[in-house]
């Protein structure tokens, strides 16, 4: 038996990746840029096992058999694949992001669990080829394997399109736990819907792809202020774009509504401060480390609230070949 265990960090999008080229890999329409947090942790051990004739997911001390595990075997197949192998895994996996947030975790989950099977079927992936084999999972994950800022580059293929670090101004980011519970729609099949019933997606592709350029001159330039309006803009842009699909999705809800209007009167106040969201009604502000402060302070009372500094990359905690 060989067991690995791994750790990896939610990331939050300022240029948001909503789209695919290919579907089948995970081949995004647009590059994308984002922050791995700190907080939130997943943690994923697999254990290869030579007796076992399944796979088995054990997701929050409950072992699954529904659509979480099939998904997981679809990706262990993948790392099979690389290794050579088609010995059968157990996958044990533990969220700690509150059960109030809300929070997509399937760029930890997939992160993490990219290192821990690719340590336990014995590979030796480098970064690059790590990013790639958590994009297949989830495509957002690619990025949760980098620390702090990542840019995701679209690439034309499998073997171009990973994330890689950039160095970025010093930002942290505030959390608004809006909502618990599971999104009405996943963002797979948002995305399938919005490529084909909405008439603004080739607009979305053409000025994601140039927001990202502007975005990643900021982050060159230490421009917090440029970086920051990119970022609400292009979240905005998103919720619009999705909204456009027939039949309509709509993932913001009144309280997000208020917290950007909230986020804007800081602004008018002089804070730097700018918002964005995921596919789901939880806020997320970017904003100075000195300003965190007067956002929690502007926000306290509408939502949870967690503040997150940038992360570190997915890493390997222990490794035992068998
Ligand atoms: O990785 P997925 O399939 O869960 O898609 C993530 C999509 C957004 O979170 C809305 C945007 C992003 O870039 O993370």
């Amino acid at each position: 038996m060989s067991t690995a265990t791994a750790i990896a960090h939610p990331n939050i999008a300022l240029v948001k990746y909503w789209g695919k080229r290919d579907s089948d890999i995970n081949l995004p329409a647009t590059g994308s840029l984002s922050m791995t947090l700190d907080i939130f942790p997943t943690t994923t051990t697999v254990t290869v096992d030579d007796a076992a004739v399944a796979d088995v997911l054990v997701y929050g001390g409950e072992e699954r058999v529904d659509g979480p595990a099939e998904r997981v075997t679809r990706f262990l197949d993948l790392v099979r694949e690389l290794a050579g192998s088609d010995r059968r895994a157990r996958v044990e996996t533990v969220n700690t992001v509150p059960s109030a947030a809300g929070l997509a975790s399937s760029a930890s989950g997939f992160a993490a669990l990219a290192v821990a099977a690719s340590a336990a079927y014995g590979l030796e992936l480098d970064t690059p080829a790590l990013s790639r084999l958590a994009r297949r999972g989830s495509g957002s994950a690619s990025r949760s394997v980098i620390p702090g800022f990542a840019i995701w580059h679209a690439g034309d293929d499998d073997a171009s399109s990973f994330a890689e670090h950039i160095d970025a101004p010093d930002l942290a980011m505030v959390v608004a736990m809006v909502e618990k519970g599971q999104k009405a729609v996943s963002s797979r099949e948002a995305m399938r819907r919005t490529i084909l019933t909405s008439p603004f997606y080739p607009a979305w592709v053409s000025s994601t792809a140039e927001s990202l350029e502007s975005a990643a001159e900021a982050c060159r330039a230490g421009d917090v202020e440029r970086l920051g309006r990119i970022t609400e803009v292009n979240a905005l842009r998103m919720h619009a774009l999705i909204q456009s699909c027939d039949p309509p999705i709509r993932y913001l809800n009144p309280t997000s509504t208020e917290i950007f209007d909230r986020v804007v009167a800081l602004r008018d106040a002089g804070v730097g401060a700018w918002a964005t969201a995921d596919a789901g009604p939880n806020v997320v502000v970017l904003t100075r480390p000195d300003d965190v402060p007067a956002v929690t302070a502007a926000l306290a009372g509408v939502a949870e609230l967690a503040v997150a500094a940038p992360g570190p990359a997915a890493s390997l905690v222990t490794r035992t070949q068998g």
